[in-house]
């Protein structure tokens, strides 16, 4: 195959906002990659955040858009399970090449075999695109984690991350009471919605005296903080148990932003409680490729695997706040709204291919 078509991206180095139209030469795959004609995506913080950064010191042009549904196209010599025509839900590599497309003319994206998954028909393309990336991110840093009858901590429950993770916690790992917060009433109600017991304003809210309240003066057993915020950091850390886990999704505190660091309070906090610091970052598995051994492949595909079985029966289900056609302008403007914040509660869902995601029953 040597088509091409128009990607998203960016094509130079720390060029940011706004992305511009990338001339993609469709890849043949690998053979552990499936190559997946895309039905729909979704936006994730990540992909503003190479194109300012280029953190993982890529050359660009680089295409992106690395949450992935769609049907396969072709399988790599290894592959097995899966065969053109199989409709799957996959996440590219985070160092490779994404599946946005510039025009109305479709894309074309590789996943490896361990990061695809078959999509079961009860989930449509769009919803089934909103869930790699931020289910994945909520799964590595709960499963196995969370015990039944933790009570557990999720700052910002109407983020892309947060609201999987809460329903995760809530209704999957059967914690006991699962406690969160949002900044304004549509994020405190997807929180509320996601199954959260107790939810918050945190810029209202003094949360710490109300876990405190809450839990006895105990505290909660696991924080799970996707906020990439530094106060919010140093608030949740107080709020866990003595012995208790904190865990963050990312870089972590002090290095949010990638360019300076800061000193964080967070593990005096830590130490004076006993408590862990827990780092969990799905990009390093990525910028360290040796970290991507067997055993990281088996969690990652599990999670994949449970990513649908549990959407599959109800218990995680992703919440698109607003869907956009694939385009240069419409994911600008989705990228904005993501990094001013506050803007669009759950996913923002990339409709790639009319055809293909004709058949979702719940597109909005
Ligand atoms: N390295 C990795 O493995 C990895 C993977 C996925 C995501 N990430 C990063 O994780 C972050 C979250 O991703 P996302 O997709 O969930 O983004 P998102 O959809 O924009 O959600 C961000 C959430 O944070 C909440 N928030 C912000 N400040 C807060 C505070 N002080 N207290 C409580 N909640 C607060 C927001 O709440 P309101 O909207 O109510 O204000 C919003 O719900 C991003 O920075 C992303 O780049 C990293």
């Amino acid at each position: 195959m040597n088509q091409t078509f128009l990607g998203v991206g960016y094509t130079r180095d720390h060029a940011g906002l706004p992305l511009e139209a990338v001339p993609v030469t469709v890849p043949g795959p690998e053979p552990d990659q499936v190559l997946i004609r895309v039905a729909a995506s979704s936006l994730n913080p990540l992909e503003y955040k190479l194109a300012e950064l280029n953190f993982l010191g890529r050359t660009p042009p680089v295409a992106l858009g690395f949450d992935l549904a769609g049907v396969v196209a072709g399988v790599g010599g290894d592959v097995t399970g899966l065969a053109a025509g199989d409709a799957v839900v996959a996440m590219a590599d985070l160092d490779g090449d994404g599946g946005w497309a510039a025009t109305g003319g479709g894309s074309f994206a590789l996943a490896r075999r361990f990061l695809t998954v078959r999509k079961p028909p009860s989930l449509g393309f769009r919803d089934g695109a909103a869930l790699p990336m931020c289910f994945l991110s909520a799964f590595a840093g709960l499963y196995g984690r969370v015990r039944p009858g933790d009570v557990v901590y999720v700052p910002g429950g109407g983020g892309g991350v947060g609201h999987l993770a809460v329903q995760m916690a809530a209704r999957t790992l059967d914690a006991a009471i699962v406690v969160s917060s949002g900044g304004g009433p549509e994020s405190i109600e997807l929180a509320r919605r996601s199954g959260a017991h107790h939810v918050f304003d945190y810029k209202h809210d003094d949360i710490a005296a109300e876990i405190g309240r809450l839990t006895g003066g105990r505290g909660v057993d696991l924080v799970f903080d996707a906020t990439y915020d530094e106060g919010s950091f140093a608030a949740t850390a107080a709020t866990v148990r003595r012995g208790g886990d904190w865990v963050v999704l990312g870089v972590g505190p002090g290095r949010t932003t990638r360019v300076a660091e800061t000193r964080s309070p967070v593990d005096g906090i830590l130490a004076e409680r006993g408590a862990r610091h827990v780092n969990v970052n799905l990009l390093r598995y990525f910028s360290e490729p040796e970290l991507l051994d067997d055993e990281a492949r088996g969690f990652l595909g599990r999670g994949m695997e449970l990513a649908m079985e549990w959407a599959d029966r109800g218990l995680v289900v992703p919440h698109v706040g607003q869907t956009i056609e694939s385009g240069v302008d419409a994911v600008n403007a989705g990228l904005r709204t993501l990094k001013a914040g506050g803007g669009v509660h759950g996913k923002i869902a990339v409709i790639v291919d009319r055809d293909l995601t004709r058949g979702d029953a719940r597109n909005g």
